[in-house]
């Protein structure tokens, strides 16, 4: 049992680009501090999406495609079971727009950044499921639009989703868990410490310390993979 955690106690699970790279999914920031080759003020900013909408779509297209290629690893599957036999409240909060953790079982679950597999619609408002390619010629599903379809993601400039319920859990949570996230941008690089100011014991998996690691109680080095099972195998086991 990892110290102080009862199973009645709530968790919070902040989960970030480190814990789908075991499945072979590329993280944001590499050595070079490119994503796969291009700076995110190029790909990932409503303005680059109105200066150059081809490549913005080109980009989320190939992520899209390269879904089908990839598998839950090890960490999302552990995190289902978390998921499935936590019997105290717990909510898993991600940066990361791929689907592996549904794709792994689990349900409590919040994409603060969006999601590669929906589509929104600029004329209608509308969202929906979009899994093939989408381009700059798409036609919406709700209003019959053309061209006014983007990615459903959250770009950099743009409020993240679910911030009153995250908030309110962030509030509520005994335990906080941040795995594979570098902490670089806000608002999640920001939730440890409101939930450690609320009282949480704070919780760090990650390859390396992040950027607000010193805000937790305990860290530990790793892969999320190898990482993440045994925790849970404290967790329920203990
Ligand atoms: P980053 O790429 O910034 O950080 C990933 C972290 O995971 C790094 O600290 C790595 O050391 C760590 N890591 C890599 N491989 C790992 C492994 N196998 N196991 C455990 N940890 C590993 O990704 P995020 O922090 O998720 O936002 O990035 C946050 C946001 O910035 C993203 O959601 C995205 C991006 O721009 C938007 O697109 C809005």
């Amino acid at each position: 049992m990892v110290a102080g955690t009862e199973r009645s106690h709530a968790i919070l699970v902040l989960t970030g680009a480190g814990v789908s790279a075991d499945s072979g999914v590329a993280t944001f920031r590499g050595p070079d501090g490119l994503w796969e080759g291009h700076r995110v003020q190029d790909v990932a900013t409503p303005e680059a999406f109105q200066r150059d909408p081809d490549l913005v779509h080109a980009f989320y297209d190939a992520r899209r495609a390269k879904l089908e290629t990839v598998q839950p690893n090890a960490a999302h599957e552990a995190l289902a079971r978390l998921d499935a036999e936590w019997p105290g409240e717990l909510l898993i909060v991600t940066q990361n727009v791929d689907d592996l953790h549904e794709r792994a079982g689990a349900r409590r679950l919040l994409h603060m950044h969006g999601e590669l597999k929906l589509g929104w619609c600029l004329a209608c408002g509308e969202r929906f499921a979009w899994v093939r390619e989408m381009g700059t010629a798409a036609t919406c599903p709700s209003c019959g639009g053309v061209g006014q379809v983007r990615p459903d993601i959250v770009w950099f400039g743009e409020m993240p989703y679910e911030m009153e319920p995250i908030e309110e859990a962030l509030q509520r949570c005994h335990l906080f868990v941040s795995i594979g996230t570098s902490g670089a941008v806000y608002p999640a690089a920001g939730f440890v410490q409101t939930a450690r100011y609320y009282g949480a014991r704070c919780l760090e998996m990650n390859l390396e310390p992040s950027q607000g690691s010193m805000f937790f109680h305990e860290t530990r080095l790793g892969r999320a993979a190898e990482l993440v099972p045994r925790w849970v195998e404290e967790l329920l086991g203990g």
